[in-house]
């Protein structure tokens, strides 16, 4: 598998191009060729690259399609991967003169020894938020279905009670000192509020969009509305 696409200058072209004027996250993974040792190389190529056209930029360990991907979430693997990111991170913002903040994504099959290391690494290393989660290995509550079994990551409803767990225990450890972003299952208002709930600050959906459309953003941004709202009263 790997991430399938057609490399990162590929993508800058098509982000010139793009009229849109709202908030673009650029979101950087290793190819699947690299070997985990010499992921960093990877990672700093495509920050260089993306830098001056992203409003942030999301350093991707957690996708299970990538062979060994998940390996960069624990121990020195990480410290190592984010000091050379954060250096070369610091660099451009000083070369550019505007800082584009920089947030790490997680899965969800974490135990919780790893939401701690993960969570001293952010504040130690001044990441600016977390995004909770990518997709799972799990299969429970598809294990009976004809094609349960398959290799790779589920995402959509599956994901969701993991995804909201692994955020709620990131928010107790991190109280307020990295942005946290909610993301796993949200097909719904409610699935949204959910994540504001456990901690998040924004959230992001992918999969509800292919079963509810692209009405699903009114949804929970009404619904995430009438949860503020009835906070202040
Ligand atoms: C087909 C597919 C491709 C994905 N590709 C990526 C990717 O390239 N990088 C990444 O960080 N997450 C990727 N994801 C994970 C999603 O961004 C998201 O974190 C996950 O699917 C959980 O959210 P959802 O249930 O709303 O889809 C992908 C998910 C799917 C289903």
């Amino acid at each position: 598998m790997g991430f399938n696409n057609q490399g990162i200058d590929y993508l800058i072209e098509n982000v010139k191009r793009c009229q849109y004027k709202g908030n673009i996250g650029i979101n950087i993974g290793k190819n699947a060729d690299t070997p985990v040792e010499q992921a960093a190389d990877d990672y700093v190529y495509c920050l260089e690259r993306a830098y001056p056209h992203a409003s942030y930029i999301t350093v991707n360990i957690s996708s299970p399609n990538t062979k060994n991907l998940r390996d960069l979430q624990s121990g020195e693997a990480l410290t190592q991967l984010l000091d050379t990111i954060k250096n070369r991170h610091s660099q451009l913002a000083t070369e550019y003169g505007f800082y584009v903040p920089l947030v790490l994504k997680v899965a969800p099959d974490l135990e919780p020894l790893q939401v701690d290391y993960i969570s001293q690494q952010l504040l130690d290393f001044e990441i600016d938020g977390l995004i909770a989660t990518n997709t799972t290995l799990s299969r429970v509550g598809v294990e009976d279905l004809p094609d349960g079994e398959q290799a790779g990551g589920l995402s959509g409803r599956p994901v969701s009670h993991i995804s909201t767990q692994i955020l709620q225990q990131f928010s107790d450890q991190l109280d307020g000192k990295v942005a946290l972003i909610g993301v796993g299952g949200i097909d719904s208002g409610a699935k949204a509020v959910k994540k504001i709930e456990a901690g998040a600050d924004m959230v992001q959906l992918y999969t509800g969009l292919i079963y509810r459309g692209p009405g699903l953003v009114q949804s929970c941004i009404q619904a995430i509305g009438g949860y503020y709202d009835a906070m202040e009263l």
